[in-house]
Formats: C-alpha cells, sequence, structure tokens
C-alpha cells in the first residue's frame, strides 16, 4: 500500500474556461500551460454537490487523443486528493464517448460500485497531436453531458478559483494493463480500476440489436461492408463487434488502430475528411470500381457517424429519420414502440414527418446532445438525430456512432431476410428513396465557414438578427436576389424552453422560414477551438416524389444564393466559398 498525501497548490484564474457546446477545447497548448487543466477539474469537482465528489466512483478516459495520458495521471491525482474512492479508467486510457456513457449507467465494479460521473477527454471530431486539440468535458450520473446549470458553475468557479488538490506523490498508473491500483490516503482507501475498455458496450448493444440477424447480414455474399474509424476510438469496438461478433471480414476495418494524432487526419465522418471511405464507397474524384453495399465512419471518440451506400450518402437528417420509421420492426429495443423523437433545430424536417405520420411526440431542441438527455430522463423520446452526424437513442445519453452503424444494419437486415445468400439485395439507396417517396424528401446542405474572424462573424450574426425583424424588406432582398424561392413567412431567433425543467436556452440561430417550408439557418458553432465557425444550413422540401430524385446541390441552388447574398457572407466574412460542405 502506498500512502500519499495531498497538496494545495496555489494557483490564479485562467480566462477562457467557458465550456462550449461540448466541454473545454483548447489547443494542447492551451492545456499543456501550469496549472491550466487542474484549474479545470478542480473547478468541476467544486461545481459538484459533495457526495457526488468524496466517497465517489468516478470514470475517466477518453479517445486516445494527444496528451491524454498525461491528463489521465493528473486526474486521478486530484481525484484521490479530493476524496474520490475509485477511478475506472479504459484500458489504455481509451472509452468511446458512448461506452463512457454506457459505463456511468451499466458498470458493477468489483465491490458492486456504480459510477456517478466522468471526466472524458475528447475535442471529437477536431484534429489531434501537439499542435492541434485537446478537450475534457463532464458527464452525469445519468450518462450524459453536464447540464448548463453545471457548467455556468464550473465557468464561474474558473474565475475565482485560488487552490487545487493533488496528490503529486501518487505514482503514475500503468493503464496500459488490466488490474486494479489500490493506494491509501489520509481518507482511507483509493483504487484506480483499469478495465477492459469494450466489454460493457458490446454487452449493451446485444441487448439492443439481433446479432444473430446482422451477422447473417454481414456474412451474406451478396452483401458487403465497410468501415472507417478514421484512426479514432472508434478502432477499438470496430473489431470486437463487427469483426469478432458479427463476422465480418477484418478487411472491411479501414483506419481502425486508434492514434493519438489520429494519423495526421481530421476525424470528422463527413464527405470531406473521411476521403478513403468516400472514395472506397465509389463516391467523389477518385472512386473505386466496385464499392461495398454498406459504408460507414466515425469520429474522434465515435458518437458521430457517417452513412453510406453504394456510390451514395445518406444525410444525417434523412437518417434519423429512417432509423425511426423502421425502429419498431428491425430492433428488438424497440418492439414495443417508440416513446416520441426529437432533433435538434438545424436538423431538417424529415424527422417531423415520419412524426407526423407515425403520430409519436416530436420534439425540436437546441443543438447539443445533453437537450436530449432531459426529455430521455423523462421518458419520452427513444430516437434523436441532429445533422452534425449525431444519431441515436435512449439506451445511452450520448449520441452513438456505432450504435447508428448498427441501426441501419438492422434496417437491412430486416428489409433483406428473404435476399440474403444470393440474389437482389434491398439497397441502401433504395432505403433512402423508398423512404422520400412515401414521406417526401427534405433537400439539405450545410456550408461551414471555419475559422472566421470572431468578430466579423459576430457582426455577421448581429446583422442578421436585426434584419430579420423586418420582413417586408427581408423579401424584398429574397425577391432581388432570386425569382425562384418562395416568401419568407417568418424569422425568428430560435429559443427553447425545456418541457421538463423549464430552463430557458436562448441565441439558438437564426431561422427565415418560408412559406413552402424552406428554411435558412445561421448558427455560430459551439465546438470551435479557434476563431468562430459560422454555420449555414439550407433545406428545401419537396412533397411531389417524382421530383425527389434531383440532385441535392442543384435543387437548393437558388436557395444557397439567396442565403449568401441575405447574409452578405462574402463581406463579412472575406470568404468566397465555405470551408466545408457538407
Ligand atoms: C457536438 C455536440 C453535438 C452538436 C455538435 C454541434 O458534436 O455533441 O450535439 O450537434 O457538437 O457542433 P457545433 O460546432 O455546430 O456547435
Ligand atoms: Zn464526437
Amino acid at each position: 500500500m502506498v500512502l500519499f498525501k495531498i497538496t494545495r497548490v496555489q494557483t490564479s484564474p485562467i480566462e477562457g474556461q467557458k465550456p462550449g457546446t461540448s466541454g473545454l477545447r483548447k489547443k494542447v497548448r492551451v492545456f499543456k500551460q501550469p496549472h491550466y487543466l487542474e484549474n479545470f477539474v478542480q473547478s468541476t469537482f467544486n461545481a459538484l454537490t459533495a457526495t457526488k465528489v468524496r466517497g465517489a466512483t468516478l470514470v475517466v478516459s477518453g479517445d486516445g487523443r494527444y496528451y491524454s495520458e498525461q491528463a489521465i495521471q493528473i486526474i486521478i491525482k486530484m481525484a484521490a486528493a479530493n476524496g474520490v474512492k475509485r477511478v475506472w479508467v479504459g484500458q489504455h486510457g481509451l472509452l468511446s464517448t458512448p461506452a463512457v456513457s454506457a459505463v456511468i449507467r451499466e458498470r458493477v465494479g468489483h465491490d458492486g460500485s456504480k459510477a456517478t460521473g466522468a471526466f472524458i477527454l475528447t475535442a471529437s471530431h477536431n484534429p489531434g497531436g501537439p499542435t492541434e486539440d485537446f478537450g475534457i468535458k463532464y458527464n452525469m450520473e445519468n450518462g450524459g453531458p453536464a447540464p448548463e446549470s453545471i457548467t455556468d458553475k464550473i465557468f464561474e468557479n474558473t474565475k475565482s478559483i485560488n487552490e487545487y488538490l493533488i496528490a503529486e506523490d501518487i505514482p503514475n498508473v500503468d493503464i496500459s494493463a488490466i488490474g486494479i491500483t489500490s493506494l491509501e490516503g489520509p481518507e482511507g482507501s483509493f483504487e484506480v480500476d483499469v478495465f477492459d475498455n469494450a466489454s460493457d458496450y458490446v454487452k449493451l448493444m446485444k441487448s439492443i440489436f439481433d446479432f444473430q440477424a446482422i451477422q447473417k447480414l454481414l456474412t451474406s455474399p451478396n452483401f458487403s461492408f465497410c468501415y472507417d474509424a478514421l484512426h479514432g476510438v472508434a478502432g477499438a469496438y470496430a473489431n470486437r463487434i463487427f469483426v469478432q461478433e458479427l463476422g465480418a471480414k477484418e478487411s472491411s476495418l479501414l483506419n481502425c488502430t486508434p492514434k493519438e494524432d489520429f494519423g495526421g487526419g481530421h476525424p470528422d465522418p463527413n464527405l470531406t475528411y473521411a476521403k478513403e471511405l468516400v472514395a472506397r464507397m465509389g463516391l467523389g474524384s477518385h472512386a473505386a470500381e466496385d464499392p461495398p453495399e454498406f459504408g460507414a465512419a466515425a469520429d474522434g471518440d465515435a458518437d458521430r457517424n457517417m452513412i453510406l451506400g453504394k456510390r451514395f450518402f445518406v444525410t444525417p437528417s434523412d437518417s434519423v429519420a429512417i432509423i425511426a420509421a423502421n425502429a419498431v420492426e428491425s430492433i428488438p429495443y424497440f418492439s414495443t414502440g417508440l416513446k416520441g423523437v426529437a432533433r435538434s433545430m438545424p436538423t431538417s424536417a424529415a424527422l417531423d414527418v415520419v412524426a407526423k405520420n407515425l403520430n409519436l411526440k416530436f420534439f425540436e431542441v437546441p443543438t447539443g446532445w445533453k437537450f436530449f438527455g432531459n426529455l430521455m430522463d423523462a421518458g419520452m423520446c427513444s430516437v434523436c438525430g441532429e445533422e452534425s452526424f449525431g444519431t441515436g437513442s435512449d439506451h445511452i445519453r450520448e449520441k452513438d456512432g456505432i450504435w447508428a452503424v448498427l441501426a441501419w444494419l438492422s434496417i437491412l437486415a430486416y428489409k433483406n431476410k428473404e435476399n440474403l445468400g444470393g440474389g437482389k439485395l434491398v439497397t441502401v439507396e433504395d432505403i433512402v428513396r423508398q423512404h422520400w417517396a412515401a414521406y417526401g424528401r427534405h433537400y439539405y446542405t450545410r456550408y461551414d465557414y471555419e475559422n472566421v474572424d470572431a468578430g466579423a462573424a459576430k457582426e455577421l450574426m448581429a446583422y442578421l438578427v436585426k434584419l430579420q425583424s423586418n420582413l417586408d424588406e427581408v423579401n424584398k432582398i429574397v425577391k432581388g436576389i432570386s425569382s425562384d424561392v418562395a416568401n419568407v413567412a417568418n424569422a425568428d431567433e430560435f429559443e427553447y424552453t425545456d418541457p421538463v425543467d423549464g430552463s430557458v436556452s436562448k441565441h439558438q440561430g437564426i431561422r427565415y422560414l418560408f412559406e413552402d417550408g424552406s428554411r435558412l439557418v445561421f448558427r455560430l458553432s459551439g465546438t470551435g477551438s479557434e476563431g468562430a465557425t459560422i454555420r449555414l444550413y439550407i433545406e428545401q422540401y419537396e412533397k411531389d416524389s417524382s421530383k425527389t430524385g434531383r440532385e441535392s446541390q442543384d435543387a437548393l441552388a437558388p436557395l444557397v444564393k439567396v442565403a449568401l447574398g441575405l447574409s452578405k457572407m462574402q463581406e463579412f466574412t472575406g470568404r468566397s466559398a465555405p470551408t466545408v460542405i457538407t
């Protein structure tokens, strides 16, 4: 037994530690400043009720990005000094964000203990490495991100902090090997439990999906599959689930070795950054000859997903709508029905149409997964999703990249029950086109202007807020740009009152709503680490099934022109084109 002491280290506030949409994300060099991480961690401990710290069990792990190992060792020592009793660490410090959520909710320790929270070390889809991003966020007892009431408190604490507690003489724990390290401090025992990072998550997935049915699909000679983890933590789960459990070939896994710099790539599963998968699926300028039937990718911490068919992209907004429309018959977990569905405001209204048709409760929430958590805890929502490549359900309180893939494979397995072993398959593209024929299509695109001057971005938003109050003026401008679009019927700044706890979230994006159901939405990203990112979301609804097969960029061209003109995008930002189009 090692006996450790507690040191109180004097510190002073460091500016800019306000947690964003999903925790604190900054460049590694910022995190490496003396006391930077420590101030934030202590401010978090101080924001929690004492029982969530003293004697508690905390999970500490992440996507394995550069600086994770050092951060984990610091947090272990600070947890010990603050009276935490057990720290659970996924082997190698790796746990996907959805797996953390599952571990908080499901894992029982060797002594019957349960976790009450987690520090997740990730900057999600942002690149990693010495010159790139690191991040930290706190999740609560329900497995979901801390609500604003807590993150506001954390931020307040960072502004007045004057000391933090750390047990400096605890030796670094070997997090590469499974096992328990027991230590003794002034307040009794403290242990670090390094555990298998996949087994709790795999067990949960097996309780939700029909693995046998998916295995039949994945091993069928007329089906082929490809999964790209973009060198993120999803790789730690992909091999276990897709290959070992479900029988996919090992060659169907791309970039599935987690790396601290994600192989130098940008671990964001979209058409721009998941280049290798996109080519393999027969899309883009380097399209492969004979693409697989199904492809998917994840982001760094494996909560996002991109779904592709052979030479076919499924928009995230369509994906959640299609999963919701097919969940009850294809996924055992939902066989008794859906409690409700929800999407974030900028996500297309495809899900709304499904909800209406199936008579389901429906919610539109601000961007950020935490808003779904409240609905789920109250039993009001089963399936939800966001345009930002996030899809999930109430099995946990985070979006879940691998869950989304298993959901799609379940739908494919169900629709192809009679076709496996040979014959013509119902493809991903067929499923999407059939969905459009039944429900109409929401043409959709998102333009991102990354790392724009923060002042300019604010000015653009302020201009749009002001403009929005004068609809006549808006319509005059719109008609001056294009006669091919409908009238703007309404414009506002989205505001949300949580139906569960009554909390109000303001300034959640500016919406221009057109008479024909088209929408333009402008928002500032809450996840960047430098400058500002302006997101422009463009959507148009087409009910006529003879017109749902157009190229999305063609169908949306007039609205795009209107959006750029109306917002004076180039004038404010100096940018003639977005950095990413999804
Ligand atoms: C994270 C959150 C998502 C959210 C996304 C938006 O991934 O977990 O819930 O949709 O960020 O990011 P943005 O950069 O648009 O604020
Ligand atoms: Zn993520």
